[in-house]
């Protein structure tokens, strides 16, 4: 079909619509040439048609009614980046039932119900694209699901929440508390609408549903991944963590063993030698391990207008080559099946642990104890500081089972020398380390 223009349509224009309208406005000229058709934005759903907005917004693309995007039998592409739940899941399934391709950067959204919107798009010859859901301008999921596609993928870990990576950063590197972090990180546009999303792991959570769900070909639900977020997280830790030779990142990691799939997101120390130690401020960075090719990592914005745009402006160019050409790529997805997941206090980790207790002979020793008699071998014990009365304690473990160390700290808890339980990280070494 030999189309000369290709409308788009689009619900949202905040942080990462407004990106999309500068990137194919600016690169108008070369995306028109690389496709051999033009791309036309006919009209943008928003909440409130009045807001302020840049003054190259042309108003009269503006509604208030998704409908109005959806059903337009003149739009080809719908672009979801409004985010939320409902109201998207509605509109994206609207959108494809009237027969229009859709790209979005709702990890909430597909995490959640990927699967079914994926049968319906199936169901109606089209596709919906969500490169930009993770990794923000980082290209995973076409990686996962073409480039590395003839490889078992062994596992994968990396650093793929934004907001949490810029607050951690500038809590270790200029001592900024957590909330004046957080504020400058909403107000560069990483954070989500709730930000809680971020601070409590689910939004890297979300992300590591879909990853985990192409990597390993299953369908990975989110009750399967233990989450952890950093609102726990304390300069102090942080400071010690260094003195150790360790940065404090949000950690997701998946990982296929023979027991199952092990799923998780938290808090960990890293080596400071390990390159995702370097990974800073918004920036993510993900290493896949595939069986033929090895290790690979994956680097750049996670987060941000215009970093997001270019993942969702390429999903666009994608769909409307499809479209052009006639073809139907076919969803990957719908051959998945459901492997088996790891039970969370099966899972084997190294632990850090900073408590106080009561100043005076013999804790080391009841500590040690407790370790003992759960089976948990520690690596490092430090006395840090000591006032008149208390003394602060931290201690690395070497691996252990998560029920383990569970059952250890029971024992502590209850130990009338031990005054506060401060913080439970986990540890991740170089492998080989
Ligand atoms: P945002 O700045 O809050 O923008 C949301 C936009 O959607 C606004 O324009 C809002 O309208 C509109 N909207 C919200 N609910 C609507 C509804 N029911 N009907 C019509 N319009 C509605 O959000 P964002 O940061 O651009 O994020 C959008 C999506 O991209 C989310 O799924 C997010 O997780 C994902 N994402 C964001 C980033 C990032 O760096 N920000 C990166 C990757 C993925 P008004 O303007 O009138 O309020
Ligand atoms: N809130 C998300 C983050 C946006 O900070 O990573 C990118 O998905």
């Amino acid at each position: 079909m030999d189309r000369e223009v290709i409308k788009v349509g689009m619900l949202g224009l905040g942080t990462v619509g407004s990106g999309v309208l500068k990137v194919l406005e600016q690169n108008r000229g070369d995306i028109a040439g690389k496709l051999g058709t033009s791309l036309e934005m006919v009209r943008i759903a928003v909440r409130d048609v009045e807001k302020k907005r840049d003054p190259s917004v042309d108003r009269a693309l503006l509604t208030d009614n998704p409908d109005h995007v959806t059903d337009d039998p003149d739009i080809d592409i719908v672009v979801e980046v409004m985010g939320g739940v409902e109201a998207a899941r509605r509109s994206v399934a609207r959108a494809l039932v009237n027969g229009k391709y859709v790209v979005t950067a709702n990890k909430d959204l597909m995490a959640q119900h990927g699967v079914e919107l994926l049968r319906v798009a199936g169901m109606n010859g089209k596709n919906i694209l969500y490169e930009a859901s993770v990794g923000g301008g980082i290209p995973l999921i076409r990686p996962l699901k073409r480039c590395l596609a003839a490889n078992r993928i062994l596992s994968l870990m990396g650093i793929i929440n934004g907001t949490t990576n810029y607050i951690l950063t500038k809590m270790s590197r200029d001592g900024r508390e957590f909330g004046e972090a957080l504020a400058e990180a909403q107000e560069l546009g990483f954070a989500e609408a709730d930000p809680s999303s971020d601070l409590e792991g689910r939004d890297a959570a979300y992300k590591l549903c879909i990853l985990a769900s192409l990597a390993f070909s299953s369908r990975v639900d989110m009750a399967d991944i233990h989450t952890e977020g950093i609102s726990e997280v304390k300069l102090r830790d942080i400071r010690y963590a260094a003195e150790l030779g360790y940065a404090v990142k949000l950690l997701a990691l998946a990982e296929e063993t023979e027991k199952g799939l092990k799923l998780r997101v938290n808090p960990a120390l890293i080596p400071l030698s390990h390159p995702l130690a370097a990974v800073s401020n918004e920036f993510n960075g993900i290493f896949i391990t595939g069986d033929a090719v090895g290790e690979v990592m994956f680097y750049g914005r996670g987060a941000g207008s215009l970093p997001t745009a270019s993942a969702v402006c390429a999903d666009i160019m994608e769909a409307a080559r499809n479209i052009k050409h006639e073809v139907e790529n076919g969803i990957v997805e719908a051959t998945f099946g459901q492997k088996p997941v790891i039970p969370f206090l099966e899972q084997e980790s190294r632990f850090y642990l900073r408590l106080k207790a009561k100043d005076q002979p013999g804790v080391f020793a009841q500590l040690a104890t407790a370790f003992g008699n759960a089976r948990v071998s520690l690596d490092m014990i430090i006395q840090k500081r000591s006032d008149a009365e208390t003394a602060e304690i931290v201690l690395v473990t070497h691996n252990v089972a998560e029920g383990d160390f569970a059952k250890a700290m029971a024992e502590i808890r209850a130990m009338p020398t031990i005054k506060t339980i401060n913080s439970i990280l986990r540890v991740v070494e170089n492998q080989g380390g």
